[in-house]
């Protein structure tokens, strides 16, 4: 039977896990919000090695080293931007969480931890958004023991009180 998946309210780059997932945008050469959190508080080395991946498309997730953060990865993953629901991006946003753990799958990690992709400056409804992230989660953990510990790290109040609804 797989631990509870944990619930933190806080900053995702303070939190020490073998990766942390970055809502980052096509270009991988960071942003505001989460992405911008991250590559601050990462350092440099962070973008240098970004560049070597040249982008990431919408759903994929790419994994880098984690440089000055308490974090040893990011896997950075591209969330869809919400245009009325009409455009796929439930099954982009489902493939973000399925292709970040895919990647903690392929390199035996033992914690992850998720912000709320998309659900910022990309205007996913925050609501839809945790359901869905919740959904492939379990469904992956029925699926796979590794990583051990999956976290959801949120930074607002409104997806922590979602989230903790949900996941009671
Ligand atoms: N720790 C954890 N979560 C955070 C942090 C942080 N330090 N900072 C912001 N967040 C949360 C936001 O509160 C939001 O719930 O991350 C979630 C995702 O919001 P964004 O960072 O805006 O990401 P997203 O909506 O996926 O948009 C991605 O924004 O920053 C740019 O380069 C990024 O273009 C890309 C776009």
């Amino acid at each position: 039977m797989h631990p509870e998946i944990e619930l933190i309210f806080g900053d995702i780059t303070q939190i020490n896990v073998d990766a942390i997932v970055n809502a980052a945008n096509k270009s991988l050469l960071g942003g505001g919000g989460v992405d911008g959190a991250i590559h601050r508080a990462a350092g440099p080395g962070l973008l240098i090695e970004c560049r070597e991946l040249n982008g990431c498309d919408t759903g994929e997730a790419k994994i880098t080293q984690g440089y000055h953060l308490p974090a040893k990865y990011v896997i950075h993953t591209v969330g869809p931007i919400w245009n009325g629901g009409i455009f796929n991006e439930k099954n982009l946003l489902k493939n973000c969480y399925k292709n970040s753990l895919k990647l903690a799958l392929e390199h035996d990690l033992k914690s992850i931890a998720f912000p709320n992709i998309s659900t910022g400056v990309y205007r996913f409804p925050k609501e839809e958004a945790a359901k869905i992230a919740i959904a492939e989660i379990r469904k992956f953990q029925k699926q796979f023991d590794t990583p051990e510990r999956i976290l959801f790290v949120c930074f607002d109040e409104e997806n922590y009180s979602l989230y903790h609804n949900l996941l009671k």
